[in-house]
């Protein structure tokens, strides 16, 4: 048996070893504070806009398009924040989606006490959202519109491009949150006004994000301070992690081989867990994030699966890392249609490029077993055992 499986790389990654040895030297050597205007401060000024720039031909963005935060929470935060104040003459209508990232979904409920009006889109039942749905809750008071690119659950990833027309059309603004996304599906600065992105995810460090805001975009300032960040987010620089963002950036850009194999891996666990009786894939085959596996076991009890797993040495989640403490169903997935049962029996399995077969192979011997094990002992699963 492999000694440890990391099968959560959704909720966050190992850092890559060439990332950890960008920052080191950003500790010890070059601490310079960015805006200073001795050696020290250009010195790490220097690393700064070449990290910019790094992310930013990543988006086939313009430099200055670039803003660094403290990570994913925070740009979202602000995007939707600093969108609807900056445009409040103009309306109080904002649209999202029914499975959106808790910190969209909890900035939403909070800007709804503001006198703002939230309008949450249906998916279907692999989660996609139809264009023509958001046509349809448009009004005159609609100012913006945001969307989860690659879902952080069950993997759907949204096609951007007719929803991003749409808004354009009717003057909206879009943001969308491409945390999971980010450099393992196509995306760019034609997809969206305001777009998240996240280090920790891509084999960066925690704590560091940026957001890119598309020039002549009426976003309001959220963090007051010192004018860093052209002015648009204040706050000294965290240069070893903006660093060690840029350089996991590259990594993934020299490694795009990475994801089909990545892929493959995920098909074969998916393909193998859906041998288990009374389960079901959530999300869906095609137009899913490379990393994501979403598999609901009927008469299990998801918090239980993940203890038996992490025992036979294998991390798993059952939802979002957010809110997998919560014994509360899914809102995703509710969302796609499942009841309590099926929501309360899901497992998240999340790949990444160091996910070996092997491990894949060690994961579809013993999770079967489990299944049946966990299954034994509660009455109802007894049923369905003796069943299959
Ligand atoms: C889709 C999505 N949005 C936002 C976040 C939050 O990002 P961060 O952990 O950088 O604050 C996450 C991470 O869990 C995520 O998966």
């Amino acid at each position: 048996m492999p000694k440890e499986i990391y099968l959560d790389n959704g909720a966050s990654t190992k850092v890559d070893p060439e990332v950890f040895e960008a920052m080191k030297p950003y500790f010890t050597e070059k601490y310079g504070n960015a805006s200073a205007l001795h050696s020290f401060g250009l010195e790490t000024k220097e690393a700064l806009e070449t990290a910019r720039k790094i992310i930013a031909d990543s988006l086939q963005a313009q430099h200055e398009e670039i803003i660094f935060t403290s990570g994913g929470t925070e740009s979202n935060n602000w995007a939707l924040k600093g969108v609807a104040f900056a445009n409040r003459s103009k309306g109080n209508h904002i649209i999202t989606t029914k499975i959106e990232h808790d910190c969209i979904v909890n900035t939403c409920k909070w800007l709804g006490t503001q006198g703002f009006e939230i309008t949450y889109l249906d998916v279907d039942s692999e989660g996609f959202v139809n264009p023509a749905e958001l046509e349809k809750a448009i009004t005159e008071k609609t100012i913006l519109f945001s969307i989860i690119h690659a879902n952080n659950e069950i993997g759907t990833i949204q096609n951007l491009k007719p929803l991003y027309e749409i808004c354009q059309k009717n003057d909206v603004i879009m943001h969308t949150d491409a945390c999971q996304s980010y450099t393992k599906a196509e995306l760019s600065a034609v997809d969206a006004d305001l777009i998240t992105i996240n280090a920790h995810k891509i084999h960066g460090p925690k704590g560091v994000g940026a957001l890119f805001v598309k020039k002549g975009t009426n976003l309001g300032i959220w963090q007051h301070g010192g004018g860093h960040e052209f002015r648009q987010r204040s706050g000294t620089e965290n240069i070893h992690g903006i660093v060690g963002f840029a350089e996991s950036v590259k990594v993934a850009f020299n490694n795009k081989e990475a994801l089909t194999e990545m892929k493959r891996l995920r098909d074969k666990l998916i393909d193998g867990l859906l041998k288990v009786p009374e389960s079901r894939l959530n999300g869906p085959r095609e137009n899913r994030l490379c990393s994501n596996t979403n598999i609901s076991f009927m008469r299990i009890e998801g918090e239980s699966l993940i203890g038996y797993l992490n025992e036979a040495g294998i991390a798993a989640s059952t939802g979002s890392a957010c809110s997998s403490k919560s014994l509360e169903a899914s809102h995703v997935l509710l969302s796609l249609g499942l009841n309590h049962e099926q929501s309360h029996g899901s497992l998240r399995l999340t790949l990444s490029k160091y996910t070996t077969e092997e491990e894949i192979d060690y994961v579809l011997e013993v999770l079967p077993t489990i299944v049946k094990r966990l299954r034994a002992i509660s009455p109802l699963g007894k049923v369905i055992e003796n069943v299959h």
